[in-house]
């Protein structure tokens, strides 16, 4: 499974292609199974009925927790460093992390959870969270986190979208100096959920919550009357192991389907080989288990592959901008994965963060979420590095569950702002918007993938057309991954960013419509139309321009109050960061919002607008110009 030199990552990669039945078959033999797979895939992308290990039956938490409690108990799973920098770390081993999960499990049945049941999780990043999501694991239930930074309403929708019949969550979250409310939030989301019986509370913060009986019962009682000793519910490999909801650029948010042995299979291929992890050492992924970078790099691929994974409370910038610097020089951190945005944030704070740390453990700097710009490749590459770590930009999606394209760490020569190649069992295609295919090299086109791979999406949750449609039909038996794409010379990928109505803020994705939806719910909003923007720390912001029904008086109000309302509806990470109040929208004579225009103002262009003639009032748009100067 494992690739140690170029040659070998070459001779994978043909074999991926040629072969890639007995290519993933003999990389699945190695994990745990109950019962092996009859067939190792079946179904099409056409109608998005991909499956793989067909038949085989298996529990993930057995090979992320049992297998290596019999071979290294005491080896550490998770380290976790709390907000406080002050606060002593806690080791969790496999034999700890193991019994925690067991126990927990047991409550999870205690309150009624079985097989198939969806449990919504509402956590700030404490061992408890990944205690939670092995737990449903481990019962088969399948769990639907949500980000701690959504709203009431955003934590409403996904729970009734997917009829979660339980919350878990936590009185409040420390992040930084602030300390925030959780279980408040998720009693104002409650107000519309009625599938939820059940809400588990853990505490974090001591803050006074509400616990509403027959309803709310705390973490810390419930496991007190419960076994450590909990058997892991035989899974088929297809059984849904979780939801993750995502924007697209249309509607509301999809619940993301990931299975079982695909997704064990393709996180634990992929940790393994990308960050070429080594026994002993300490692996640092900077995520949120909300996102998918933190299920599958934070969770399942290093802890089914035997890591130590190290995850982290609090915030880059506290106490202050060496945080990250700080926890690595004193857990001897050796591997490293954060977001281009962190490290252009960082970047901006000045040397005296970063140079008095020891970084001499850092072997590998790993890189997700969004393009990486050249000068944050290397300002990585020179400070955090010192010229002597292998920087990894992965690229993928939720949809993809693993990493698709990127540098095997120390054997893929890397390139600044490269993805570089894909790895074993991808096989990335370029076309253009009608579907012909992009030959060679130095060339540009629509990223699609053209043969499946074990952690492919398998449906969105509830609404399977809606997965056909958003991913398999504009190339048919192909996936559309929504990203414009280059191949260099040397037949390298670098991805250029979304080619929908997705913005990638921070490395966080968000659909125009939804922030068009919350921004329209405002009292006095008539229309709006949202467009992203370069930012220069967060890659993308959001950039609204606004129809209201009067101009205000107090614009900076009406400003704040309106932001106010996406904070509400969606959550702070949706808020725009320019608003420009307009009188009227570019639209064609068919009533289409011409976005093409709107994006150039918002970058500041106002030359060359392409062409205006279509439209239905042209003078709106010198209108918007000269108002977008004054902002
Ligand atoms: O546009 C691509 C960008 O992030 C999108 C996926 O976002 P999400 O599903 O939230 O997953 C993020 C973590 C995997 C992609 O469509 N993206 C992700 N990684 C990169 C990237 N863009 C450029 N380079 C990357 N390494």
């Amino acid at each position: 499974m494992r690739i140690r030199t170029f040659e070998e990552y070459q001779q994978a990669y043909k074999k991926s292609v040629d072969d890639p039945i007995n290519f993933w078959a003999e990389i699945a033999q190695e994990f745990e199974w109950k019962k092996p797979w009859i067939k190792v895939l079946d179904g099409s992308f056409e109608d998005a009925s991909t499956k793989w290990f067909v038949g085989g039956k298996l529990n993930i938490t057995e090979n992320a927790l049992d297998r290596h409690v019999r071979e290294k108990p005491h080896y550490p799973a998770i380290i976790w460093e709390p907000n406080e920098p002050g606060d002593e770390a806690i080791t969790l081993t496999y034999k700890v992390l193991h019994e925690r999960v067991c126990r927990f499990a047991n409550v999870l049945k205690k309150n009624g959870i079985q097989k198939g049941d969806r449990v919504c999780i509402y956590m700030p990043m404490i061992p408890e969270l990944a205690i939670a999501v092995l737990a449903c694991a481990r019962v088969g239930a399948i769990h639907s986190v949500v980000f701690g930074g959504f709203s009431a309403k955003s934590i409403a929708d996904r729970v009734n979208d997917s009829d979660c019949k339980m919350i878990i969550t936590t009185d409040g979250a420390f992040r930084g100096a602030k300390k925030i409310p959780m279980k408040e939030t998720v009693d104002d989301a409650l107000i519309g959920c009625p599938s939820v019986q059940r809400v588990i509370v853990a505490t974090r913060t001591r803050t006074p919550v509400s616990m509403i009986k027959g309803r709310d019962v705390w973490w810390e009682e419930e496991i007190k009357t419960v076994s450590a000793d909990c058997p892991a519910e035989v899974m088929d490999s297809e059984d849904p192991l979780f939801i993750l909801y995502t924007s697209g650029s249309t509607g509301k948010p999809k619940g993301v389907v990931h299975t079982t042995a695909g997704y064990m299979v393709y996180s634990a291929y992929t940790f393994q080989n990308v960050f070429q992890y080594e026994p002993g050492e300490v692996y640092f992924c900077t995520a949120d288990v909300g996102w998918i970078t933190g299920h599958s790099y934070i969770i399942y691929g290093p802890l089914v592959s035997g890591a130590t994974s190290l995850m982290f409370e609090g915030v880059p910038t506290y106490p202050d901008a060496g945080r990250f610097w700080d926890i690595i020089e004193r857990h001897k951190v050796n591997i490293f994965y954060t977001a281009p945005t962190a490290i252009r944030s960082l970047m901006g704070f000045g040397n005296e963060f970063w140079e008095n740390k020891d970084l001499s453990s850092l072997k590998v700097l790993g890189s997700v979420g969004e393009p990486i710009n050249e000068e944050a490749w290397n300002w990585y590459n020179t400070n955090i590095g010192k010229g002597n770590c292998t920087i990894v930009d992965t690229w993928w999606q939720t949809e993809t569950g693993g990493i698709m394209i990127s540098p095997l760490a120390n054997i893929t020569k890397t390139k600044p702002a490269f993805a570089t190649l894909p790895l074993p069992g991808i096989q990335p295609e370029l076309v253009d918007d009608k579907g012909e295919i992009i030959e060679g090299n130095g060339v540009n086109g629509n990223l699609v993938i053209k043969f499946p791979w074990p952690s492919v999406i398998r449906t969105t949750w509830g609404d399977h057309q809606r997965c056909i449609d958003t991913y398999f039909k504009a190339y048919p038996g192909k996936y559309f991954t929504s990203d414009g794409c280059m191949r260099d010379e040397d037949g390298y990928y670098r991805i250029t960013g979304r080619v929908d109505d997705v913005i990638n803020v921070s490395g966080h994705r968000i659909g125009t419509a939804e922030v068009e939806d919350a921004l329209n719910s405002h009292t006095g909003v008539i229309e709006s139309a949202v467009v992203g923007y370069p930012h220069d720390i967060k890659g993308q912001g959001i950039y609204a321009y606004i129809i209201i029904d009067h101009m205000p008086h107090d614009a900076s109000m009406t400003r704040k109050e309106i932001l106010a309302t996406v904070t509400r509806i969606i959550g702070p990470i949706a808020k725009p960061d320019k608003i420009q109040f307009v009188s009227g929208l570019p639209k064609t004579r068919s009533g289409k919002i011409m976005r093409r225009i709107l994006r150039k103002i918002a970058e500041g262009e106002t030359g060359n607008l392409g062409d205006t003639s279509t439209l239905l009032d042209p003078a709106v748009v010198d209108e918007i110009i000269a108002g977008a100067k004054e902002l």
